[in-house]
């Protein structure tokens, strides 16, 4: 990266000193991940949102959601700034207010939704996660999915997953011993989510149709060809992959899960990495005794968490320098009060 940028963005920091709280998701970018003050997965940075409640500015390297949910989890005096608005997430878009509203009368007219807690994925917008905090639900992350359907089950008979699909099957399925059958799919775009009354009254998962781009990328294929390549590969994967990709894995977990097995990993084993590239090559970079690769060469990187580069973060810390607050995510009060509830929830799972 540009040794100039570099330089400013040290200098900001510098001027800000205690003033400045900078959170990096894993899948940020190295130029950027290395002003970050804690780095870590969704769940992790949720916590640590936080930890700071004296740092007016807290700024937020990852996406949209996680900023909404950094500004719904910090003191209400702090301003939470994204370095680039257009970092988003194309699964979160996947499931809008007006949807998941719909779905819950398609729910309510098959005489089910009494039955149903919605469990949403942190990946989704603070309305969506207002709407669970309102039908007493929770929110999860790929590191706590089962104990939120655990948790879920406990208290209903039926769980509406938002929006991740494949997490939501892949939790279910190899973790909490349903069966396929026992899971369907529900489809925003068609009448009735495309589900007959039998399926909405039968199915224990009712699962959004919805997916990330670049975990769905990775194929089945994908994990013949390494294995056949590389002989005693290890295949560490994001649950966010699909359930064929996942079953032929032998090791699945969040990015902060990733990242600590290959660290205890031992030196000269194989690893064929199923998550995002910044975090894949990082990795591989920070351990050259390992052979640490990427599951699919033709899979390439997160392109919204790849907006925040160094410019955008230079020029947010300068402006905040100067008290200038950029780009401030600002969740309004009703939503932020009931996407709350959904959060704390998720928090004080077991
Ligand atoms: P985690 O950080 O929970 O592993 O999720 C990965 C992800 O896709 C975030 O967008
Ligand atoms: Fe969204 Fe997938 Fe990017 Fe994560 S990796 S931010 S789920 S598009």
């Amino acid at each position: 990266s540009d040794p100039a940028l570099v330089e400013r963005a040290r200098a900001a920091k510098a001027a800000l000193g205690d003033r400045v709280f900078v959170l990096g998701h894993h899948y940020q970018r190295d130029e950027v991940i290395q002003f970050a003050d804690v780095t870590g997965d969704s769940f992790k940075l949720a916590r640590e949102a936080a930890a700071r409640p004296q740092a007016p500015y807290v700024v937020f390297c990852g996406v949209h959601f996680m900023a909404e949910s950094a500004d719904i989890l910090t003191a209400d005096h702090q301003r939470v700034v994204l370095p680039d608005l257009a970092a988003g997430c194309s699964m979160a878009d996947m499931a809008t207010f007006d949807q998941v509203e719909e779905c819950w009368e398609v729910l309510e007219d098959a005489g089910v939704a009494d039955d149903v807690v919605p469990v949403t994925y942190m990946n989704s917008s603070a309305d969506i996660k207002a709407f669970v905090g309102r039908h007493g639900g929770t929110v999860c992350t790929s590191s706590n999915a089962r104990r939120a359907l655990e948790w879920a089950f406990s208290k209903g008979s039926k769980v509406l997953f938002l929006p991740d699909q494949h997490l939501g099957r892949n939790t279910a399925v190899l973790e909490m011993g349903l069966s396929l059958d026992d899971c369907v799919v529900y489809n925003p775009h068609r009448p009735d989510g495309g589900l007959t009354q039998g399926q909405l009254r039968d199915a224990k998962m009712l699962l959004w149709r919805g997916h990330c781009s670049v975990h769905g990328r990775f194929s089945k294929e994908s994990v013949d060809e390494v294995r056949a390549r590389v002989p005693g590969v290890n295949v560490l994967v994001h649950p966010e992959c699909r359930h064929e990709v996942v079953l032929g894995a032998d090791l699945i977990g969040s990015t902060e899960y990733i990242i600590k097995t290959i660290e205890s990993a031992p030196s000269g084993s194989a690893w064929a990495v199923g998550t995002e590239l910044n975090l894949v090559r990082r990795l591989a970079d920070a351990h050259p005794d390992k052979n640490v690769m990427f599951l699919d060469r033709t899979v390439c990187f997160c392109s919204t968490m790849n907006r925040i580069d160094l410019p955008h973060l230079v020029w947010a810390l300068e402006s905040l320098a100067r008290d200038e607050v950029v780009n401030p995510i600002e969740v309004d009060p009703e939503t932020a009060h009931y996407a709350r509830v959904a959060l704390d929830q998720m928090l004080a799972l077991p």
